[in-house]
């Protein structure tokens, strides 16, 4: 049981080992949760994993997911770190970045108190903070931010819509060129919320208060034109930013155009806009709240563009934007406001348990993109571009034995009350899959075992950061 004099605990055997450079044959051995030795043939583990036939990955980082946010008054999210980690795992995730997000008046390390004590000893993943800046003091940007990149939250997102945690231009300045200083990567929310606002309060006086009209209040131009705006701010102050949720071509281009000019930015795109349009807002009897979210889902063209886009190299990352609400509820969709006005509808859509088999199938099985490039999207470049690498996103000697085993020729059926979530809805009801990743370890430890939990919460670690990659 040794190589090199090292003993394995478990040894991961004769299956298709793929990372975002190589696909090869080889069994995994690891010891205390690391992985130790690739290799034909490898002696005996203390415990050993049949992976013949599958295809043996990193497991997936999503690095964008809302758990517990506070979402206004008498609003809810669907999920806490328990359910939504759960729900995480069984689909093929072994580390999740949620955010942290401070409200008006509280400082950085007090939300962050509330969240790890929310979080502590209920994870079934992972997990590493990002830190949502909506009160950028003096106190926050000077003090604040450098201290706690220091120790580890190497992230922070700024919002340019919703009420009450956009910030103006300057603030947005003054956040990038803290951050810069302080050496954290900064994921942008690109939408001009005083337009957003001008269409809301014209659809209202219309008369037009359906969800399908979240769609039309929210215009690709909108978003074009905020994140033209994020990007020259970025410029101006030579931040590295990560535009997030990007929902179609125009938006894509600003983003081609800032590679162009040498500005160090990664791109994000999810699940939403490449099999959702805004058609589903359309849906009857207030169905087409289940797929409110901002941005919007757009149009046929938008999803092709979103498309060639993980194809090309525009987008970096592939996440979920899992933000989840309870449809029929009071406290979720269904709330009395947003029954009046679409303007209420919570935003955000549940997808952390089904981002990587919709990628897989639609992508991978299709032929559109190859599994090296599923791999990159959906882990390695995650944990480049924010400071988990390779400790996280590979499959290496010394890296974390962080494993998901696909089955590429299972098939099945997206159904709600498999997906272990807290929402009582999935937008991809119905959806027919192609691959699952059936076998999850999580640090060496079998976590997932033929599709199920064979694991018990609790067994997430918090995970601090190092610097993005895009500070070279
Ligand atoms: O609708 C969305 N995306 N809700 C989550 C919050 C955000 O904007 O990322
Ligand atoms: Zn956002
Ligand atoms: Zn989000």
């Amino acid at each position: 049981m040794t190589v090199a004099g090292v003993a394995f605990d478990t040894v991961v055997r004769g299956g298709t080992v793929v990372t975002a450079a190589d696909t090869f044959a080889a069994d995994i051995g690891i010891r205390d949760g690391r992985i130790v030795a690739l290799g034909k043939d490898l002696a005996d583990g203390d415990s050993e994993v049949d992976a013949r036939g599958l295809l043996v990955m990193p497991g997936g980082i999503d690095s964008h997911v809302h758990i517990a946010q506070p979402s206004g008054e008498g609003i809810v999210m669907a999920d806490d770190f328990e359910s939504a980690t759960r729900s995480a795992l069984l689909g093929g995730n072994t580390t999740l970045m949620p955010f942290c997000l401070q409200e008006k008046g509280v400082g950085l390390r007090e939300a962050l108190n509330g969240y790890h004590a929310l979080a502590e000893g209920n994870c079934y993943t992972d997990v590493s903070f990002h830190l949502i800046v909506s009160d950028p003091t003096p106190t926050v940007l000077g003090q604040e931010m450098p201290a706690l990149a220091e120790e580890g939250y190497t992230s922070i997102k700024v919002f340019m819509t919703y009420e009450g945690l956009r910030l103006r231009d300057d603030e947005i300045l003054a956040t990038l060129d803290a951050a810069r200083r302080a050496k954290q990567v900064v994921l942008v929310h690109c939408e001009n919320e005083d337009a957003i606002r001008y269409l809301i309060g014209r659809r209202e006086a219309d008369g037009d208060i359906e969800p399908y009209h979240h769609a039309t209040s929210r215009p690709v131009a909108a978003e074009r034109e905020a994140t033209h705006r994020a990007l020259s701010l970025a410029e101006i102050v030579d931040t590295p930013v990560v535009i997030v949720h990007v929902s179609n071509r125009e938006a894509m281009e600003e983003i081609g155009r800032a590679r162009l000019r040498g500005q160090k930015i990664a791109g994000e795109t999810c699940p939403q806009y490449l099999v959702l349009t805004a058609e589903d807002l359309k849906a009857g009897d207030f169905e087409g709240a289940k797929y409110v979210c901002s941005p919007p889902p757009r149009d046929k063209a938008s999803q092709e563009a979103c498309w060639q886009g993980l194809e090309t190299g525009v987008f970096d990352l592939y996440s979920s934007d899992h933000c989840p609400f309870r449809f029929d509820d009071p406290a979720g969709k269904k709330s009395e406001k947003g029954q009046a006005s679409f303007r209420w509808i919570p935003n955000g859509i549940p997808g952390v348990g089904t981002r990587l088999p919709i990628l897989y199938s639609e992508g991978v099985a299709k032929g559109c993109i190859d599994v090296n490039r599923f791999v990159a999207l959906t882990a390695t470049n995650h944990a480049k571009l924010y400071g988990l690498y390779p400790r996280k996103g590979t499959i290496a000697i010394g890296s974390d034995a962080d494993l998901a085993l696909w089955d590429p020729a299972s098939v099945r059926t997206i159904r709600n009350e498999d997906l272990a979530h807290g929402a009582d809805y999935t937008p991809y009801e119905g959806m027919g899959i192609t691959g699952w990743p059936i076998t999850v370890l999580l640090r060496g430890e079998l976590a997932v075992e033929n599709g199920r939990l064979v694991t018990g919460k609790g067994k997430g670690t918090y995970l601090g950061r190092g610097r993005s990659a895009l500070f070279g």
